[in-house]
C-alpha cells in the first residue's frame, strides 16, 4: 500500500533550514494498522503530509497505493482519506452538511452520499448530532466527524494525523474502537500517528519510532521492547549480606543493583534486576535466593514499556518530554 525509499524534506525559510524528514523508508502492507510514534516535532505530520502527496518531498520518492506521489497526486488522493493534526475548528456548519459536502466534493451522488452520511454517523455514534453546528460537539465527538469525513470517499486507505491528542482517556479508548470496527468494516489499510506510548503499545500492531526526522526503530510493540528493554525486577530481601544476594541470583539473569532498604535501619536490601523475561524470570531468582536462606520480603515485576525503548534508543525519555 505504501512504499517510500529515502524520502526528505527540508524547509527553507529566509536564513533558517529545517531539516524535518532525514531519508525515510517505510514499507505497509494491506490491512496493517501502523502507528507512527515521535515526539514533538520529530517529522510525524511533515511525513504523513509528503505521504498524502499534500506536501512535495525535497528528495526520494513514495508510492502509496500504486501511485507516485509526486507525478499521480490526483490518483493517490482520489484513494486515501486524510484526517489532519487538531481539528477543522471554527465551523459553523451543520454536522450533516458537512459530510455531505464532503460527498460531493468526491463526486458522490446524493442518493450514495446521504446513504454513506448515515451510515457512518450511526457507526460513529454521531446519530442523533445531524442539525448541531460543528463547533458545538465536543472534543470526541469532532475527532469521531473528523473519522467520518476522512471515510466519506471509503478509501482503502487512512491516514490519521494525532487522532486522540487532547482527548481524555476514555473518549481515546472509544474513537480507538472506533478506528478498529471501521478498520474490519471496511478492511481499510490505517497509518496514524501519536505521542502517547500506552495507546501505539496497546493499539497498534507495528509502531514505528521517528525521532529527529529518521525512523530509529520499526516492529510490533512487543518485538520493540524485547529487543530495546528490559524488565526489572524489584525485590526486598530480609539480609543486609548483598555478597550473598549476588551469589545466590541465577546466572546470567541479568544486571544487579542493591540498595539500602528505606527508611534508614531497616533491615534488608532492595534488589533491582534489568532482565529479558521478568515474569519467567521471578520465580527462580526467589526460589534461588531461598535456598540460599536469603527470604524475600517483596517483589514485583516492571515490565518493559515503550518509553524504555525509546529512552534506551535515544538517551531522551519520550513521557518526560511528552510531559514538558
Ligand atoms: N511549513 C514549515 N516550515 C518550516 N518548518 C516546518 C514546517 N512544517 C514543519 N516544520 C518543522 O519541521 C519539523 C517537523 O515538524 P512536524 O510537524 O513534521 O513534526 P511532528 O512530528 O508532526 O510534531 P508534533 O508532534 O508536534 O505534531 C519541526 O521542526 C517543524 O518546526
Ligand atoms: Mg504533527
Amino acid at each position: 500500500m505504501i512504499r517510500a525509499r529515502g524520502l526528505t524534506k527540508t524547509f527553507s525559510r529566509r536564513k533558517e533550514t529545517v531539516e524535518a524528514v532525514k531519508g525515510i523508508d517505510v514499507d505497509v502492507t494491506e490491512g496493517e494498522l501502523v502507528a507512527f510514534l515521535g515526539p514533538n516535532g520529530a517529522g510525524k505530520s511533515t511525513t504523513l503530509r509528503m505521504l498524502t502527496s499534500l506536501l512535495e518531498p525535497t528528495s526520494g520518492e513514495a508510492t502509496v497505493a500504486g501511485y507516485d506521489v509526486t507525478t499521480h497526486p490526483a490518483q493517490v488522493r482520489a484513494r486515501l482519506g486524510f484526517i489532519g493534526q487538531g481539528n477543522g475548528g471554527g465551523f459553523s456548519y451543520k454536522v450533516i452538511d458537512e459530510l455531505h459536502n464532503q460527498g460531493r466534493f468526491y463526486g458522490l451522488a446524493p442518493a450514495v452520499y446521504s446513504e454513506r452520511a448515515a451510515d457512518l454517523m450511526g457507526a460513529l455514534e454521531l446519530t442523533g448530532l445531524e442539525k448541531r453546528s460543528v463547533q458545538s460537539l465536543s472534543g470526541g465527538q469532532r475527532r469521531r466527524l473528523d473519522v467520518a469525513l476522512g471515510l466519506m470517499n471509503h478509501p482503502p486507505l487512512l491516514f490519521l494525523d494525532e487522532p486522540t491528542t487532547g482527548l481524555d482517556p476514555h473518549s481515546r479508548a472509544n474513537l480507538w474502537e472506533h478506528i478498529t470496527a471501521m478498520r474490519e468494516r471496511y478492511g481499510m489499510t490505517v497509518v496514524l500517528t501519536t505521542h502517547y506510548l500506552d495507546e501505539a503499545d496497546s493499539m497498534a500492531e507495528r509502531v514505528v519510532v521517528i525521532d529527529h526526522g529518521e525512523i530509529i526503530a520499526d516492529a510490533a510493540p512487543d518485538v520493540l521492547k524485547r529487543r530495546h528493554a528490559d524488565d526489572v525486577l524489584n525485590l526486598a530481601v530480609a539480609t543486609d549480606d548483598g555478597a550473598a544476594v549476588r551469589a545466590a541470583l541465577p546466572d546470567g539473569l541479568g544486571e544487579v543493583e542493591l540498595t539500602a532498604l528505606d527508611p534508614p535501619g531497616s533491615d534488608g536490601l532492595r534488589v533491582r534486576v534489568a532482565t529479558a523475561r521478568g515474569a519467567d524470570a521471578l520465580p527462580g531468582a526467589i526460589e534461588a535466593l531461598r535456598l540460599a536462606g536469603v527470604a524475600t520480603t517483596s517483589a514485583s515485576v516492571r515490565q518493559a514499556s515503550l518509553d524504555d525503548v525509546f529512552l534506551n534508543l535515544t538517551g531522551r525519555s519520550l513521557r518526560e518530554e511528552a510531559a514538558a
